[in-house]
């Protein structure tokens, strides 16, 4: 496992169509492991294959951030050697060619941000409730109806698929302003 560098806006391969997953073998293996660790390692709850650069129909998310402030557990299960594991409430999700079914018409605001467009964050509304439709990593087909972040979260990601940015369901002058804003925080660094 490693972490992969993120492509950030406004490089043109976020506007990339992603291609759907047709081999569940390995090499798809080893890009949803270096997904999340990425995605932990920056850290954020999702994140599209494209942000890493491949062009294929793969997210990965997880809503729940690290227990920092959890005590440490005691753990007696490895050999009878005694030590702390800083307990974690992880949930890690892989979304292989996803898709949205019945999206509500009722919808839901959320104040969203991408590791793509750092530290830029804003309003978007979208479907409150949808049922999705996916693959595992391997190519087992799964469907749930979902709401709340979860809903939100993932439709975010399947923009990415699409080439879209949550930045692009701005107006086009709060658009301009985040890009101008991301550009002196670049210079700035
Ligand atoms: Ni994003």
């Amino acid at each position: 496992m490693a972490t992969r560098e993120i492509i950030e806006a406004p490089d043109a391969r976020l506007k990339v169509v992603s291609d759907p997953v047709t081999r569940f073998d390995d090499e798809l293996k080893a890009l949803v492991a270096d997904m999340f660790e990425t995605m932990y390692d920056a850290p954020g709850i999702g994140l599209a294959a494209i942000q890493v650069g491949v062009p294929l129909r793969v997210l990965v998310i997880d809503l729940q951030p690290d227990d920092e402030d959890a005590e440490p557990e005691l753990c007696h299960s490895h050999g009878g050697h005694e030590h702390y594991h800083q307990p974690t409430r992880r949930e890690p999700r892989v979304f292989i060619n996803p898709e949205i079914l019945d999206p509500s018409e009722e919808h839901a605001i959320y104040n969203e941000g991408c590791l793509s467009v750092p530290e830029i964050y804003a309003e978007v509304e979208r479907p409150a409730r949808i049922r999705a439709r996916w693959q595992d990593a391997d190519g087992k087909l799964h469907e749930e109806e979902m709401d709340g972040l979860m809903a939100t979260c993932l439709q975010h990601e399947i923009d990415h698929l699409e080439g879209i940015l949550f930045i692009d369901h701005l107006s086009r002058l709060k658009r301009n302003m985040a890009l101008k804003k991301l550009e002196k925080l670049r210079k700035a660094a």
